[in-house]
């Protein structure tokens, strides 16, 4: 028995200027969590960070979409975004998407 071809819609993104696809409803902390490194930006002593609580408390997870400084776990792919990591993501200065 075959499965069924998958007929999830995707959106492409794209993650430090590399274009990828993703099922439509990702949100940007598991679209970068699936593909190498993982991660979300370096801190100030030099440690990979990536996403910690998922629910927009720790903000580890803050990288740089569309020129602003995001909260990766509450914000949801879509089509055409851009997402940089390591983009000048400093603490406090992350904004919740609405
Ligand atoms: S993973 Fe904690 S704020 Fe996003």
């Amino acid at each position: 028995m075959t499965r069924p071809a998958s007929h999830t819609p995707t959106v492409q993104i794209v993650v430090n200027r590399i274009p990828r696809q993703v099922p439509e409803g990702t949100s940007v902390a598991a679209a970068l969590a699936q593909q190498p490194p993982g991660t979300t930006r370096t801190s100030v002593t030099g440690e990979a960070r990536a996403p910690l609580c998922g629910m927009g408390v720790c903000h580890e997870c803050r990288v740089r979409i569309q020129g602003r400084i995001r909260l990766a776990c509450q914000t949801v792919c879509v089509e055409g975004m851009a997402i940089d990591t390591d983009a000048g993501t400093a603490p406090g200065s992350a904004t919740p998407c609405p």
